[in-house]
Order: C-alpha cells, then sequence, then structure tokens
C-alpha cells in the first residue's frame, strides 16, 4: 500500500480517490468544500453511448470532428469506449440520471451527430455527480484536507515526493509516492467566466514550476451563452432543445454562419457571438427559448437565475454574452495520467490527455474526468511505501506579484480571449513581464498564491498562442485567420525553460 495525496475534487479526484483507495493510502487536499468546484457547476450532461442506434464509432466521430484535427485519437477512442461503463458506475453510485420511458433521457447538445448527452436533476447533473461521489468519499472515511490550497509540488532528484500546502492553521509539507493534480481549469484568468472563484490554474502552475510539460495551452474554450451581467452558465442543451440567438434587430444570425446553426461547434457559435456583439457596440445577443418545450421543467437551475434577473423567459429572450468555459490544455499526460515527472499524476481538466484537441466537444469533460481518473487510479504504482507520509512545517513567504487581479483578467479577456493577434499578445506578455519583475517575497496568503499561479498560466497561454500562427478551434488569430495543415499534427508540449524563455 502507497501513499497516494489526490489535490482537487471534482469528478476526477474524486473517482480517482475511491478507486485509488481500495489498495492504497488516499489523502484528499481541496481548495475550498469537498466537491466544490467546476464539477458541481457543470448543468448539461455527461456524453456517453448508451443507447442501441448510437455508436462508439459516431462518438468518436464527433469528437474528432470538433477537436479540428488535433486530437489524439487513440485517447478519444479510450475516452469514448470506456464512457459508458464509467457513467454506469456513476449511476450505481448513486447519481440519479434522468429518466424517460424507462431508459435515460436523451440531450441533444452542439456537434453530437446523436442525443447522447444524460443529465440529472434536469440542468445539475454536475451537482449530483459531485454531492453523490463526495458522499460515497465520506461514507468510505477517506482523509480530506479542506480549504487547503496546493502551494507547490515537493521534488527531490527529478521525482515529485509530496506537496506543500497551505492549509487554514499553517503551511505543511506532506509526502507521498504518488500526487494526483486534478485541481481543474482557470477560468479565473478572465474577465467573463462561467467558472467558479477556485478556479485559478493552481495545480498546473504548480506542475510547470515542477518541470512538468503543458499541452494546447493556447486553447481556451470560451461558452457562447452565459447570463450578460452574470456569467451564469445558460447550458447548450437549452439550444440543444430548440432555443435559438438573435442579434438585437432578431435576426437569426447563426444560420448565415453555419448550417447547423445554434448546434455548430462551441468555438464556431462563441465567436459568431463575438463578433455580432462587436458590431452592435458590445451590447449583449438574445438567447430565445420560448419556443423550447417543458422549459422550466427541464432546465429548473436556470430558470431560477434566468427569474432573478426579473425575465420570464417562458415569454422574453434572455440577453447572453460568451465566457472562459473550459481550458483543453493542461499537464501533459499519458493514458493513464502519468506525466514526465515520476511521482506525478494528472487528470480531469487539469490534464492533457489529448482528446479534446482544439476544441473540446459538449459533454465531454465529466466523462474525461470520470474514464481518466479511472484509468489513472488503476495504474497507480503498487508495493509496499519506502516513504511514510509525514507533516512538517515550511516557509510561509512566497514570491509573487504585486497584482491588479482585474487588470490581469480584462487583459487576458482582450488579449488572450475568443480573437487574438500578435500586437496584442506581444503587449500582454509585456506587462506580464512587469508583474514577474516586481515580485516579491510576501506572507503566504491564498490571494498571493492563486495570483502567482493566474501570471504563470497567462504567460504560457499568451505564449502559445503567440507560437502558433493560424486559427483552429478555440484559438482564432485575426492576423492568421485560416487553419495551416502544417500545425495541423503537433500538439504543442511547452517544457518549462521553453515556455519562460
Ligand atoms: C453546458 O451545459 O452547456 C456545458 C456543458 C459542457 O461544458 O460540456
Amino acid at each position: 500500500m502507497s501513499h497516494v495525496i489526490i489535490v482537487g475534487s471534482g469528478i476526477a479526484g474524486l473517482t480517482a480517490a475511491l478507486r485509488a483507495a481500495n489498495e492504497h493510502d488516499v489523502t484528499i487536499i481541496t481548495k475550498d468544500a469537498l466537491g466544490d468546484g467546476n464539477t458541481a457547476q457543470a448543468q448539461g450532461g455527461i456524453a456517453g453511448v448508451l443507447f442501441g442506434d448510437d455508436s462508439i464509432e459516431a462518438h468518436v466521430a464527433d469528437t474528432l470532428a470538433a477537436g479540428a484535427g488535433l486530437c489524439d485519437e487513440d485517447a478519444v477512442r479510450i475516452l469514448c469506449s470506456e464512457g459508458p461503463q464509467r457513467i454506469r458506475d456513476l449511476a450505481a453510485a448513486g447519481v440519479d440520471f434522468d429518466t424517460e420511458a424507462g431508459s435515460y433521457a436523451k440531450g441533444r447538445e452542439a456537434a453530437h451527430s446523436y442525443p447522447r448527452v444524460v443529465h440529472a436533476g434536469g440542468d445539475a447533473t454536475g451537482r449530483a455527480i459531485a454531492r453523490t461521489l463526495a458522499q460515497r468519499v465520506r461514507e468510505r472515511r477517506i482523509p480530506v484536507l479542506e480549504n487547503s490550497l496546493l502551494i507547490d509540488l515537493v521534488t527531490e532528484n527529478d521525482t515529485v515526493i509530496g506537496v506543500d500546502v497551505l492549509t487554514p492553521h499553517r503551511p505543511i509539507r506532506m509526502l507521498a509516492q504518488t500526487t494526483m493534480i486534478a485541481t481543474g481549469g482557470c477560468g479565473q484568468l478572465y474577465a467573463r467566466t462561467t467558472n467558479p472563484a477556485g478556479a485559478t490554474g493552481d495545480g498546473v502552475a504548480a506542475a510547470l514550476r515542477a518541470g512538468a510539460q503543458v499541452a494546447d495551452a493556447e486553447f481556451y474554450q470560451f461558452h457562447p451563452t452565459t447570463l450578460a451581467d452574470s456569467g451564469f452558465l445558460v447550458s447548450e442543451a437549452v439550444r440543444g432543445a430548440g432555443a435559438v440567438l438573435l442579434d438585437e434587430t432578431g435576426h437569426r444570425f447563426m444560420l448565415d454562419i453555419d448550417p447547423r446553426a445554434e448546434l455548430a461547434p462551441r468555438n464556431v457559435v462563441a465567436l459568431a457571438l463575438a463578433r455580432t456583439m462587436a458590431a452592435q457596440n458590445d451590447r449583449p445577443v438574445l438567447l430565445d427559448a420560448t419556443r423550447v418545450p417543458r422549459l422550466t421543467e427541464r432546465f429548473p437551475t436556470i430558470t431560477a437565475a434566468v427569474m432573478h434577473t426579473g425575465i420570464d423567459w417562458t415569454r422574453d429572450p434572455v440577453p447572453v454574452t460568451p465566457a472562459a468555459h473550459y481550458w483543453m490544455g493542461g499537464i501533459a499526460t499519458d493514458q493513464v495520467g502519468r506525466t514526465k515527472i515520476d511521482g506525478l499524476v494528472a487528470i480531469g481538466e487539469a490534464a492533457c490527455t489529448g482528446v479534446h484537441g482544439g476544441n473540446r466537444l459538449a459533454s465531454n469533460s465529466l466523462l474525461e474526468g470520470a474514464v481518466f481518473a479511472e484509468r489513472a487510479a488503476a495504474a497507480l504504482p503498487r508495493g509496499a511505501a519506502h516513504m511514510h507520509p509525514s507533516l512538517s512545517p515550511i516557509d510561509d513567504h512566497v514570491t509573487a506579484p504585486a497584482l491588479d487581479r482585474g487588470e490581469l483578467q480584462r487583459l487576458a479577456w482582450s488579449a488572450l480571449g475568443l480573437e487574438r493577434n500578435e500586437r496584442h499578445l506581444t503587449s500582454a506578455l509585456a506587462r506580464i513581464d512587469e508583474w514577474d519583475s516586481a515580485a516579491t517575497p510576501i506572507p503566504l496568503s491564498r490571494a498571493a498564491l492563486e495570483n502567482r499561479n493566474l501570471l504563470l498560466i497567462a504567460r504560457i497561454v499568451a505564449r502559445q498562442a503567440l507560437a502558433r500562427r493560424e486559427s483552429r478551434g478555440a484559438h482564432a488569430r485575426l492576423d492568421y485567420p485560416k487553419a495551416d495543415p502544417t500545425q495541423a499534427r503537433s500538439v504543442v508540449a511547452a517544457p518549462v525553460q521553453e515556455a519562460l524563455a
């Protein structure tokens, strides 16, 4: 039995913990309460081949097409073929997926050729999954450190041997044979995001500092439809159920852009929204869901959020804007979560297995979290512990930038957002350099650690976006508007030395 530290408690971290605890001594470290985070906010559902008239091949083909030529096809085949069993496992664990006429209720989302998205509580799938798995973890009495933030990975001889963590009481060091990063994405880099406050790229930034590789960093997915003033997600499943997008004159502009209209891949719809908004002085576009059958019953969570803004969406359209949603990039891993560094495993949104390529297919993220966490946990090295978990005190200062977070978020939105160009990327990097060069040792705090992480992720995204001189998937360069087939095969892996040069 070896000691395994899992940092993060979304679907990936919780799935890995439950699987790994059969054979290992597991501790979960999580930034907020157990199960809080992006998973708990997922609405639309989880995609998987569960119906007789669907096929794994069709799910693979849809995932590859959305990924814009940059997916790792072997990883995609694993995702789509192991996915159905992972969804059945979730149901067996107690996730109460919605049913219709004795079988799972089918949901349609963009760029799926079949309505293969299953959901729970209408539009509260992530909440159902996070709560259920967190409950199973508590029942198994797996130790959990809540409200505890990863400071850095501890390395020795090019091996990760544990973590430094800021607990509510003090900073501590914990050692383990394997550290699994499951810290999710980095939506807080951007001024508009669907992500909760904790999504600051902590695990990816710590892995970079420890020398891990990051792949596909330039590909950040923007969700087309969030409530204009709050960033609250309005699920793609709403468009899947028939809602349409209108400009402020009432014109259904997606019909001019793609034959799939509102159900074109997410990058296509998000960019069309951004351009339509730019043409109307940055005023939001409108999502008209008034003709969706059983709207309030099917989408109770979104209905409550829309009602809160004073709009009755059964009668009137809702103003929506795009927002940062999901990072395709992450710590480069193999098909069982292993990174280039011994002792370090990455899973979920923090990892880059290559399944999403340049643009993730809707509702493949919860699926990736479940599939690759299970595989990673099953592949953990066995054997007697040669290192006992230990707690020891550590430095209570960190070298961090004195950062105006709002300024960084606005800079990222304008320069690293839906449309990029060399001039803006270069000047963003210059501002990042200024912040970095003014970093000084300051007392450890959540804000200081997060700012340090956000700035590092901003640098990586900007560098890789500057290097990719083409437009593909979620990466749109105004100065290189076409896809370049010579760049098509390269999933970028950025060694930290190169990325930070
Ligand atoms: C949504 O419900 O639109 C989000 C689903 C996803 O991000 O895959």
